[in-house]
Order: C-alpha cells, then structure tokens, then sequence
C-alpha cells in the first residue's frame, strides 16, 4: 500500500502545481481567482507561499491534463479529484480558488475549495474526501507553515479557517493552525502538542456556536495543555481583523483579549445563569466537567477556586461535584 500512497501524493502534488499555475498563468486564473485573492489582500508572496491556486469552470479541465501527463484515474478518483461516473470524468473542483492542504513535512494531503461569490445553493467551502493520505480528522490546515514558529513562540494559535491562518501569517503572526471547519481531534492536538505545551483558540466573532465549539476545548485541557481564548468583535474573524490592522495593533489584542480558558468559561456561563437558579446548577456541573479534564490536581485545585469566586459558589460544593464526576468516569 505504500505505493498506492505514494501514487496519491504525486496526484496531489500535480494538482498543487496544476491549479496554482492556473491561478497564475491562464487569462481566467488572472481575472477570476488572482483578482479575487488581491480583493482579500493576499499578496504574491502570501499566493506563492501557500501554493494558493484556481479550478477554472469546466467540467473536466483539470482531470483531462491529468490524464495526458500520464497519471492514472484510479489514482486521480483515489484522491476525490475526479469523480467517475459510467464512462465519463469530472472534476470534483470547479470554478473555486484552491488551498491546497499540506502536511506537517509539507506533502500535499487534500485541498479546500472556495467559491467566489456566496450563494446559498453551493457550499462555501468543498473539501477532499477521506483518502488513504488525507484524513481530516488527523490534519492541521497551516501546520507545515507554522511549525519552527510554533516551537520558538512556545505557544500555537488556533483559528477556524484557512483565510485565517493565511492573513495572520502574512501580518507576521505564523504560529498559526486551523481545524477548517471540523470539531477538534485528539489526534490534531497531539500534533500541537508535539510542540508546545500552549494553545491560544480565536473563535469568530460570531457568538453562534461559541458554546459548543468551548465542548472541544475540553479535549486540549485532557492532553494537559494550558488553553487561552480570545474572541473578536461582531462579525469579525481573524482574517478580517488581521486585515484591518497592523501587526502591533493585532499583537496588543491578541494580549489584551486572550483569557485563561477556564476563567473565560466561568465568567460566560456565571454571565449566562445570572438569574436563573436551574440553568446556574447545569452551568456549575459543566464548568466542573472541563475541571475534572486537567490531569494536574494542583491546576485543578487552583481552577475551583478561581470558579468558587467567579462563579459565586462555595468551593466546598464544587470540589463535592468534582468529586462526583472524577466517581462517574471510573
Ligand atoms: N468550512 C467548510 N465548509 C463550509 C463552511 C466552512 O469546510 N461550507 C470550513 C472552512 O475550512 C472554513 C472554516 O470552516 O475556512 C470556517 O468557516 P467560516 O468562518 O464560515 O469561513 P471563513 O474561513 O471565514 O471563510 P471566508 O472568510 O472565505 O468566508
Ligand atoms: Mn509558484
Ligand atoms: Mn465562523
Ligand atoms: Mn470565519
Ligand atoms: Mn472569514
């Protein structure tokens, strides 16, 4: 099976190099999808570094190139780039500026796909398939890019989308990571943590989800790494605030804004249950619940104190509840 993987690989980095060439050198690369990448304030250095490319409208565009450097369908289906159906060949991408996806030793695994206009009948986003070299579950959009920063910064952030990571890095921040899009993985956070100890999460200033997307965080806190949280403005995300300011200026919020994780959430959840004595015992259960995630009792001690006092409860009963829960889990 090696090499089968190894075929999928020289696939995916044929179509690394096919659409960024598209991207560059072809009249509806330059109009259509450079012309859009300049809107967003990408620079050539930025398109070159991250390999950024076009799938032009067609039906078949790029699986016919393919198929005339010699490379084989099989394999071309192998890697969801085409889709076979009867007789005939199509492209999974098309008419959508390309990312290609890399691992953390810079081989292309996949790609995301994004079309240019919204529109509610297609999705934003299209992503690879499952493949044998890509699996969503274990990959990190930005890590091969980010890694060297991540060990000599000590700490990764971790953002939602690939404009994200691109943006942030172009500005100058390049210890930067995205999920794209997917629930966080033990798997991605042991790649992380492979590197450092510390995760920054920047959420979207998009409230919508932000408590449950705070479930996920639970899992970093169970690999025993220390998590800081940092949201953005309404309707803000990283990309467009990283867009809108200098590299100081990003700098200062990123201090200013990021919080302990487990402060951020007791102070949401005390904020949330204010005056509602149900909701305030559910909030007190699922604050202890990340609590009894940390593996260090000593952080954990520190953790129901610093909760008793935000959250205005006894410590007495959360260190009952902690006990409790750690009851249940053995
Ligand atoms: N995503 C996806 N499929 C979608 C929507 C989103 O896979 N239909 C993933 C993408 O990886 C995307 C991430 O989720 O980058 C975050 O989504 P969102 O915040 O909606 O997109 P942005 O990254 O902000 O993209 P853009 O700025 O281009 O709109
Ligand atoms: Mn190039
Ligand atoms: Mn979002
Ligand atoms: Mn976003
Ligand atoms: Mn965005």
């Amino acid at each position: 099976q090696a090499n089968e993987r190894e075929s999928l690989y020289l696939v995916n980095e044929f179509a690394k190099q096919y659409f960024h060439n598209t991207l560059l050198k072809t009249e509806p690369g330059k109009a259509i999808g450079l012309s859009y990448f300049k809107e967003r304030g990408f620079t050539d250095d930025t398109i070159e570094a991250f390999s950024l490319g076009y799938s032009i409208d067609d039906w078949s565009a790029f699986t016919d190139a393919a198929v005339k450097k010699g490379y084989k369908l099989e394999f071309l289906e192998k890697t969801g780039l085409t889709i076979i159906k009867g007789e005939k060949q199509f492209d999974r991408f098309k008419g959508r500026i390309m990312f290609p996806i890399l691992s953390m030793s810079g081989r292309t695994l996949g790609f995301g796909g994004r079309i240019l206009v919204n529109d509610k009948k297609a999705a934003k986003y299209l992503n690879s398939p499952e493949s044998e070299v890509y699996h969503k579950s274990k990959v990190l959009y930005g890590i091969y890019h980010a890694k060297q920063s991540i060990a000599k910064e000590d700490n990764c952030y971790l953002v939602e989308g690939y404009t994200d990571v691109i943006q942030l890095y172009q500005r100058g921040i390049q210890n930067v990571v995205s999920s794209s899009g997917t629930a966080l993985t033990p798997e991605q956070i042991r790649l992380v943590n492979r590197l450092t100890n510390n995760i920054t999460v920047l959420f979207d200033g998009d409230a919508a989800g932000l408590r449950a997307s705070l479930r996920g965080v639970d899992l970093i806190l169970e690999q025993g790494m220390n998590v800081r949280i940092c949201t953005f403005p309404e309707g803000e995300d990283p990309d467009s605030f990283a867009k809108n300011n200098t590299l100081e200026d990003i700098q200062a919020y990123l201090l200013e804004q990021s919080q302990d994780f487990i402060s951020f959430k007791a102070s949401l959840l005390a904020n949330e249950a204010k005056n509602d004595p149900i909701k305030k015992a559910e909030t007190i259960r699922d604050m202890v619940i990340s609590i009894s995630k940390i593996p260090d009792v000593i952080k954990q001690e520190v953790y129901i104190k610093e909760c008793s006092r935000i959250m205005d409860i006894s410590e007495e009963v959360l260190f009952n509840t902690l006990a409790q829960i750690q009851q249940k889990d053995n």
